[in-house]
């Protein structure tokens, strides 16, 4: 094309005559191009006009085709995917899991209708099913199964898939049905490509998924989705093919992508041949006695197809004899779907809740009827996100496919039955379940935005004690929930300063887990620093970044603080995008708050604080220590039975024969009593300061043994 036919647009013609114009020339570029290859233009010149065709449709939107060439490159607009009813029974298939399931779904048929039947067999694509509705021979709307009765308008999307005509050769009303999917190789090259473990897909189906959800159009360009398209239903009754291999036939003809993996059962081999023949399709044909043979040829065959498949789809022929078996409330009567595996599990999908974790992060979670799996019994299963049950078109009643990923988590891989409720899909809520926050979107997840929802709260005090972090003992996420909502435990910093004998009355904990919880909150005094950083949970950073701070010199809480994006991204392994979550978390008040809070508690915030307090030599082995009233130096108390500790001393709540010291401070009345009546010696504050080396010894003012 030279250039100056670009400029005679502008000066010649009205703008719907230009779009006109470019619209069929682009139309027999893209099609020369996609069909067979060949490029009639240099690319740069191809764009240039697309680009005009694109601003001209943006200026004059009530201009544009349908189906315009440029509906192919996608848009930055964001999609909303309404729901739309569908115009055909969208039904899924009944199941069988043996050849002689088959046979008898074959003779049954047969017996039935009395008469010669045959049957077409297709690979089941494990793929997302999609409905093509064509209007006048141009593609109007692409839509999800949903419910079967109401789908997802993903048009912009499949609108970018090549193997999708957008407009036929002949101006038919029609809709198709096909499976999208995605080629195993295409999957495995994006996967490796999307740096971001936590976004790559557990498998082409969910990629293929994700990508017909894409909001913005442009975004799907990139991954090859293609369709193999299976059944066609034409408004006009007359135009109707007698049977399914001529309605593949015309499928074909019009331009739609047909699995060419196609076989063909009748009486016998030769009937079969010469129906695929007058049909003009290439296949296997086979005789129903081939049946086992001819699954297994397939299982055998599986591995080595490029794309997945979970099953096949065996189909009456004749559409007169479907028409009369019609359908069940479920699945059509004529047709059968042969699954390679019985499914892990299946379940009744019985409620949605929702989580809200230590980050805000909103995490649906399905509840569903007790399933046995792997040896244990399901009733929960993650679902991830929103769009995760987009994906599925979950909704509750539904019958859904659970599998233990990587054998522990259990997750929810599909939905094998609609319910038959009329449910739609699940939405989760606007608000956060917990503190009513309105819920946020950032990067297809829904966060809870508020720090104090007390959700969030119990999380990170729970993070913080968990045995990977600060490993406090008996602090587990079910106490942290009964302590905070008795209001003895309200944040991370209140873990060093909570009053717990207050909690000893609650339902499942008394004296001994309570004294068990303090000596567990003391003992992670000495944590060294790097685990005090990652148990903070900003930012997420975790175990090992947190070590890498440290090593990097970042190896005090205000180097931390005082850090600025480069200074970490700078850091092997982090990069721009952790530099500035790191900055941005350690900005917050509420962070900044239960970092003072720690300090005042004595956590090790730098880390030439770590080794200290564990090299000590253990002076006070043997001994068996209470302690009594308040303090000076050691505020919280708790501050003192730490001291003793470190030094290999015991230490007890109450005084008893064993007791060899009381420590006591100021106040302190039953414990000094008893003590006295059982000869306990009794150490002063300033005597016990003296004893572990915390100050200059004063003047030998009185005598203090350890025995
Ligand atoms: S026929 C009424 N043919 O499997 C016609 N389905 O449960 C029903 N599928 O939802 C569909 N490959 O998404 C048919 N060659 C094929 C198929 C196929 C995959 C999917 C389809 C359907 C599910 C059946």
């Amino acid at each position: 094309m030279p250039h100056g036919t670009l400029l005679c647009y502008h000066s010649g013609m009205n703008a719907k005559e230009e779009i006109d114009k470019l619209t069929s020339e682009l139309r027999i570029y893209q099609d020369k191009y996609y069909k067979e290859g060949v490029s009639l233009i240099a690319d740069s010149e191809y764009d240039r006009l697309a680009d005009r065709l694109i601003e001209l449709e943006r200026e004059h939107p009530e201009l544009q085709h349908p189906d315009s060439p440029t509906k192919r490159v996608g848009s930055d607009l964001t999609n909303d995917f309404p729901e739309v009813r569908h115009t055909i029974p969208v039904l899924s298939l009944d199941k069988a899991y043996s050849d002689e399931a088959v046979l008898d779904f074959f003779s049954r048929s047969i017996q039935k209708e009395g008469g010669a039947l045959s049957f077409a067999a297709e690979e089941k694509i494990d793929g997302i099913s999609m409905v093509l509705y064509y209007e006048g021979g141009v593609l109007r709307r692409a839509v999800t199964r949903g419910n079967g009765e109401i789908g997802n308008d993903v048009t912009p999307n499949i609108m970018t898939m090549r193997s999708v005509p957008l407009s036929l050769p002949e101006p038919v009303d029609i809709a198709v049905r096909g499976e999208v999917y995605l080629e195993k190789s295409d999957f495995l090259r994006l996967n490796a490509e999307e740096a971001d473990e936590s976004k790559r897909a557990a498998n082409p189906r969910n990629l293929a998924a994700g990508t017909v959800r894409r909001q913005k159009s442009i975004e799907a360009v990139r991954v090859p989705l293609t369709i193999f398209c299976y059944e066609g239903f034409w408004s006009d009754r007359s135009q109707t093919p007698p049977d399914h291999l001529h309605i593949l036939a015309r499928l074909k003809g019009l331009g739609f992508r047909i699995n060419p993996h196609l076989a063909f059962f009748d009486s016998t081999r030769e009937k079969a041949e010469e129906k695929l023949r007058s049909a003009g399709l290439d296949g296997k044909a086979f005789a129903f006695s081939d049946i086992g043979g001819f699954i297994r040829e397939k299982s055998a065959e599986r591995p080595s197809l490029a794309y997945e498949i979970d099953g096949l789809v065996f189909k009456i022929n004749e559409l007169d004899v479907r028409e009369r078996l019609g359908y069940t409330e479920h699945h059509p009567r004529w047709a059968i779907a042969y699954k390679f595996e019985a499914p892990q599990a299946e379940a009744k999908l019985l409620d949605i809740t929702v989580q809200v974790g230590r980050t805000g992060r909103i995490t649906p979670v399905a509840e569903i009827t007790p399933t046995k799996l792997g040896g244990s019994t399901i009733r929960r299963a993650t679902l991830h996100n929103q769009e995760y049950i987009d994906e599925l078109e979950l909704a509750i009643g539904d019958t859904v496919s659970i599998s233990k990923r990587g054998d522990v988590i259990p997750a929810v891989e599909s939905v094998t039955e609609k319910n038959s409720s009329g449910n739609t899909t699940f939405v989760l809520p606007a608000e956060c379940p917990c503190c009513h926050a309105p819920i946020v979107q950032v990067g297809g997840l829904q966060y809870c935005p508020n720090p104090g929802c007390p959700d969030q709260v119990k999380g990170r005090i729970a993070y913080f004690a968990s045995r990977d972090e600060m490993d406090i003992e008996s602090l587990g996420p079910r106490t942290v929930e009964l302590l905070y909502d008795a209001g003895i435990l309200r944040s991370v910093e209140d873990i060093y300063t909570a009053d717990y004998s207050a909690a000893a009355s609650l339902p499942g904990l008394g004296e001994k887990s309570i004294a068990l919880l303090e000596k567990g909150v003391r003992e992670s005094l000495s944590r060294p620093f790097s685990t005090v950083l990652s148990a903070l949970g900003a930012a997420d950073i975790g175990r090992k970044s947190a070590e890498m701070l440290v090593r990097s010199g970042f190896d005090s809480i205000e180097k931390i603080q005082n850090g600025t994006v480069s200074g970490f991204a700078a850091i092997p392994g982090f990069g721009e995008l952790t530099g500035e979550r790191i900055v941005q978390a350690f900005a917050s008040p509420s962070l900044r708050k239960t970092i003072e809070g720690l300090r005042k508690a004595g956590v090790h915030l730098d880390a030439s604080q770590d080794a200290k307090g564990e090299d000590l030599p253990k002076t006070l082995s043997g001994t068996v220590w209470c302690i009594t009233g308040s303090f000076e130096a050691f505020n919280p108390r708790s501050k003192a039975l730490r001291e003793i500790e470190k030094r290999g001393g015991r230490t007890v709540s109450s005084v008893t024969g064993n007791t060899t010291h009381l420590l006591a401070g100021k106040g302190g009345g039953s414990k000094r009593a008893e003590a006295e009546r059982l000869g306990v010696e009794i150490v002063s504050e300033e005597e016990f300061m003296r004893l572990i080396g915390m100050e200059a010894a004063a003047p030998d003012d009185g005598q203090l043994t350890l025995f």
